[in-house]
């Protein structure tokens, strides 16, 4: 097991270096913005997905702490993490650049990070797999319909910077999936039955510590439906694990006989 996470580290950190590397200041077409008609709901939207993105001090501090025993998963919980800090950083220079919001109110974004920290939902490496491959895939979703958006309006900073910053979602997404294949050779009912468990417990990591997150992200057309978290997330997830909705679900019933 040790050395197949080691590998999957290794291709994801491959990938990550040669052909998903990119920076907020070559990448992102910013002199475009001087054409660019700014959307108030997309920089509401950008702002709560600002403030989730930097939470990522918390992130890494209690992902690391869950991981120090296993090497080979904390080499990628630091590139994770870097990966992260960009995200906020990018929403941040669009916001200012743009003009929608000065550096105070950027500056502002940081108070619910300052007032509470996020803890790890679950416990245990296997079921943050099962979290990572949902939130993540979660999170590509919704900035893949951003970027659908920038590009009907016309905004081609925004769509690049969602392109971008989606291209490293989905690629975390995939990191944790496999880490599921894993998990699932060696023990496929209890992986199973902890992604039922993630699912059921499943919330996004703003929600709960960024105030009126569903209220903000639902009025800025910046959320994910239940049933677009359905088709978008849970189906595709469970398709690439290959295990079906019937498999799950009687799993799911089995666990609180073992949880117990
Ligand atoms: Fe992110
Ligand atoms: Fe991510």
């Amino acid at each position: 097991m040790r050395e197949k996470v080691h590998q999957l580290y290794l291709d994801f950190l491959e990938i990550a270096e040669t052909k998903r590397q990119w920076n907020i200041f070559n990448d992102i077409p910013w002199e475009r913005l001087d054409s660019v008609q700014p959307i108030e709901a997309v920089a509401r939207a950008m702002e709560v997905y600002c403030t989730e993105e930097m939470y990522v001090p918390d992130y890494s501090a209690e992902g690391l702490r869950l991981l120090r025993a296993d090497l080979e998963m904390v080499g990628f919980q630091i590139r994770w993490a870097f990966e992260e800090s960009r995200h906020g950083l990018v929403f941040r220079e669009y916001l200012t650049r743009s003009g929608m919001r000065s550096a105070a109110d950027v500056a502002e974004l940081e108070t619910p990070v300052a007032n509470r920290a996020w803890t790890l939902p679950f416990d245990t490496r296997r079921r943050m797999s099962c979290y990572g491959a949902l939130q993540e895939a979660a999170t590509y979703a919704a900035y893949k319909a951003q970027k659908d958006r920038a590009l009907a309006s016309g905004d081609q900073v925004a769509a690049a910077i969602f392109h971008h910053v989606g291209s490293d979602e989905a690629a975390h997404a995939a990191f944790y999936r496999s880490m599921i294949k894993l998990e699932l050779e060696q023990d496929r009912q209890g992986t199973i039955a902890d992604l039922g468990h993630v699912l059921a417990n499943f919330k996004m990591p703003g929600d709960g510590l960024i105030p009126d997150y569903h209220q903000r992200l639902e009025s800025s057309g910046g959320g994910l439906s239940a049933r677009a978290f359905v088709q978008k997330v849970i189906l595709p997830t469970l398709t690439s694990l290959r295990i079906s909705r019937a498999e799950l679900k009687l799993e799911a019933r089995r666990q609180p006989a073992a949880d117990a």
